[in-house]
């Protein structure tokens, strides 16, 4: 199908969120004209950094409220649309409706977004936001070490009982959307699966979110746990240049219907280095780096080593997103704008060394 034409007109689900609010950013900044999906238009605290975006003032940017629980919430919305970015998450898992996990509740969602889709008869190009957990998910360890490239065509291991709800739910999404375009011969679905992503959040509510950022800001409070996740290193990208692949993929006459994109950069870094480095990265700021010294006995020390082997034997892929043209930014560049950002945006109090304070002048 086709892509979206210069200048066109792209829906936005989950605008107030991390990536959201970076992808309506940059679309904007590319000419797009773009229908920023929130919950609550009126709730400030989530929408006032769009709304001070320049193309809110000339209304090229525009603000929907859409509960992707009602459906044809997205039906207006989507009318006239050349394309669909769907980023948003869906109800947590314990909430009300199920959340992640809860085949029947990630169907309806789905199919909410899919019928207003079909509906619009404009759309030709919907770009999915899956995960990277949607690619590597694993409770058995030799699963990583057994298939340790980690690129597209990599699924984790759909036998495996504990599979979480999360990463399940991510490939079936994928699924309905790929099998629904298909049906419908008008409009096709990409997937992107984005890596961890780091950067800077726009608006201070998105501080906690990520988790990325809930934990870089607990670190700049002075809190680090290295055996956070497992022991599981970030896998990195930065949250800009998710966007970017986004945009290129709503772009792309190469692209097929049910193809997926993993955007990363190919980093990985242990939970303890992302910490030395706000120091590193930014020394003018005096941040006293927490004592991560770990109390282990021999089993402990035993598994960590094991952990950290597993996931150093991996081998993480962007080839696709570099066939797309994606240049991705440098690491460092990522973790110090997220730094500054949730202490200037998120109005985060890091722990300084003594003779250290912010410049609030
Ligand atoms: N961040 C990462 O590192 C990462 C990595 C891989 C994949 N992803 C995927 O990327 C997507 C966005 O992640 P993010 O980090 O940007 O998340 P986020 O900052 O938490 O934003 C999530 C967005 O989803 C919206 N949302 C939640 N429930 C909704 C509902 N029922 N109806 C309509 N909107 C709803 C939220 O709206 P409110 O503001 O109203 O709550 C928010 O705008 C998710 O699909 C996530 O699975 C993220």
């Amino acid at each position: 199908m086709a892509p979206i034409p210069k200048g066109g007109t792209v829906a936005v689900t989950g605008a107030s969120g991390f990536i959201g609010g970076w992808l309506v950013r940059k679309l904007l900044g590319r000419g797009y004209r773009v229908r920023a999906c929130v919950r609550d238009v009126d709730d400030g605290t989530k929408t006032d950094f769009l709304k001070a975006m320049p193309g809110y003032i000339s209304g090229r940017l525009t603000l929907h409220a859409a509960d992707l629980n009602s459906a044809g919430c997205f039906d207006d919305i989507f009318k006239g649309c050349h394309g669909v970015a769907h980023v948003s998450h869906i109800d947590a898992a314990g909430s009300e409706r199920g959340g992640y996990g809860d085949d029947d509740y990630v169907k309806m969602v789905n199919d909410h977004i899919i019928r207003s889709v079909n509906l619009s008869k404009s759309v030709t190009r919907v770009v999915v936001t899956s995960s990277i957990a949607a690619v590597v998910s694993e409770s058995n360890f030799d699963e990583m070490v057994n298939r340790p490239v980690i690129y597209e065509d990599r699924y984790p291991d759909s036998d495996n009982p504990r599979l979480a709800g999360y990463s399940r739910s991510k490939q079936q999404t994928e699924r309905f959307f790929s099998d629904a375009a298909e049906a419908s011969g008008s409009w096709d679905s990409i997937t992107c699966c984005p890596a961890d992503n780091v950067g800077p959040i726009q608006s201070a509510h998105q501080g906690d979110r990520g988790p990325w950022q809930g934990l870089m800001k607990k670190m700049l409070q002075g809190e680090c746990n290295p055996a956070v996740h497992g022991y599981r290193p970030w896998h990195t990208v930065d949250v800009r240049d998710t966007c970017t692949v986004q945009i290129a993929i709503l772009e792309s006459v190469m692209v097929k219907n049910g193809e997926r994109f993993i955007a990363c950069n190919t980093n990985k870094i242990d939970v303890e280095e992302v910490c030395v480095r706000i120091d590193r990265l930014l020394p003018e700021l005096g941040f006293a780096t927490p004592d991560m010294t770990e109390d282990l006995d021999e089993g402990g020390t035993a598994r960590r080593a094991e952990r950290r082997a597993v996931y150093a034997g991996t081998d993480l892929r962007n080839d696709r997103t570099r066939a797309l043209g994606i240049i991705y930014r440098d690491l460092n560049d990522s973790l110090r704008d997220m730094a500054e950002s949730l202490i200037s945006v998120g109005e985060v109090n890091p722990v300084l060394r003594p003779g250290y304070s912010l410049n609030k002048e």
